[in-house]
């Protein structure tokens, strides 16, 4: 039996992946720590099987004692580190949680995986620590400029994809300086089922279904290279499981869409959906805000190294993955109330928008 740590399992894209973990690898248990913040929730995990194969701790990855004996108790041979802050426009308002978590909890991670796997006489090869990071560490491209592989430098340019970078480099270093196995990932924009509504893509598809402003900052050309969460997590198992250990890889959809041909192609997928709906055509609720400060441009992912080597490529087209995705959305309303119950996501939407003006 494989013992995997799955950091941050009860957010997004974790949850997503040890659904797709659990399937894949039917000798595979999962540890799933999470500290259940504004973004994770029991509610992702509702559907998972019981302890024999998934046993969900609630707790901080900043705590070592925690981590240390989770490590041990489970004879963890695989982590899968997902945990983090996650959203660059809180990174703006509240840099200090992402610096304590991002930086400071994939450190505890690294000791305890060093202390675990490479301490005293029996050093592990049979292991490996997969970090799980993201696109925005190499900063923002200008129009013409080709898309980033593995080798671009890092030039973070937000608190979040600063954090990232850091800890990135920890990673890295863990590598070099002790041998530890791993792997990094750095992925472009994520979309599809679980994803908290205070990202752009589920944030529209509510708000334009319940008729509130779709809120577009500054003049919405900005592009993101988008993938469909299933295809980030078929990436990451190959990743972990095959990819060369100290390698890291870039994933990423082949696709590039302004915010506002996203938006739009949203609004026309409900106006197709809603024929009789009062807030047809959706378009209508846009509205151009200010922008998000030092807001990047563009980003695009160069995929053809993780092509090569482990044959992995998309799957979902982003229209079909949208079309998904909304089906997803009105599908789940008791999801939806779940995470209206906490709360977050109304007083997010109040405090995020109230000091943004007209752009
Ligand atoms: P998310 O915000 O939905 O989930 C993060 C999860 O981490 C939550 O469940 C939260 O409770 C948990 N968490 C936060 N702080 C913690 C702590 N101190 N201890 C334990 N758990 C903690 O994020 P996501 O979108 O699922 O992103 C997951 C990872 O993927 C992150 O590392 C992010 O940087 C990276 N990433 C995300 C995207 C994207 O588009 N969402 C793209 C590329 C990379
Ligand atoms: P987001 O989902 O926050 O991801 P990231 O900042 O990590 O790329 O935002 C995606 C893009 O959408 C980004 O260019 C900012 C823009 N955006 C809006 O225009 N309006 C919004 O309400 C949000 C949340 C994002």
């Amino acid at each position: 039996m494989r013992n995997v740590l799955v950091t941050g399992g009860a957010g997004f894209i974790g949850s997503n992946f040890v659904r797709y973990l659990l399937r894949a690898e039917p000798d595979a248990r999962v540890v799933n720590l999470d500290a259940l913040t504004y973004a994770g929730s029991r509610e992702n995990l509702r559907d998972l099987p019981g302890a024999e194969r998934h046993v969900f701790v609630h707790g901080d990855i900043r705590d070592r004692e925690r981590v240390g004996t989770l490590m041990h108790a489970y004879s963890v041979d695989s982590v899968v580190h997902f945990a983090a802050e996650s959203h660059v426009d809180r990174s703006i308002t509240g840099p200090a949680a992402f610096i304590d978590t991002n930086i400071n909890g994939t450190f505890v991670l690294l000791e305890a995986a060093r202390a675990a796997w490479l301490d005293g006489t029996a050093r592990r090869t049979d292991v490996r620590f997969h970090h799980v990071s993201t696109d925005e560490v190499f900063g923002s491209l200008g129009p013409g400029e080709p898309a980033f592989t593995e080798q671009t430098p890092y030039r973070p340019n937000s608190p979040y994809s600063a954090s990232k970078a850091a800890s990135d480099h920890l990673v890295r270093a863990y590598g070099h300086t002790y041998g530890l196995p791993l792997t990094i990932s750095n992925c472009s924009n994520n979309y599809g089922p679980f994803q908290f509504p205070e990202k752009l893509i589920p944030l529209m598809i509510l708000n334009a279904v319940r008729g509130k402003p779709l809120p577009v900052y500054g003049d919405g050309l900005q592009v993101r290279d988008w993938l469909h969460v299933e295809d980030h997590c078929e990436a990451i198992h190959a990743i972990l499981r095959r990819g060369r250990p100290g390698e890291t890889y870039n994933v990423g959809g082949n696709n590039q869409p302004t915010n506002l041909e996203i938006v739009r192609t949203i609004c026309g997928l409900l106006d197709e959906r809603f024929p009789d709906s009062p807030h047809r055509p959706h378009e209508r609720l846009i509205r151009f805000v200010t922008d998000r400060p030092g807001h990047d441009r563009r980003y695009a992912m160069d995929i053809s190294k993780i092509g090569r080597e482990l044959g992995w490529s998309p799957r979902h087209s982003l229209a079909d993955g949208l079309r998904d995705t909304i089906d997803w959305y009105l599908a789940h309303p008791d999801w939806l109330a779940a995470i209206d119950a906490k709360g977050e996501f109304q007083s997010w939407l109040a405090q995020n928008y109230a000091t943004r003006g007209t752009a």
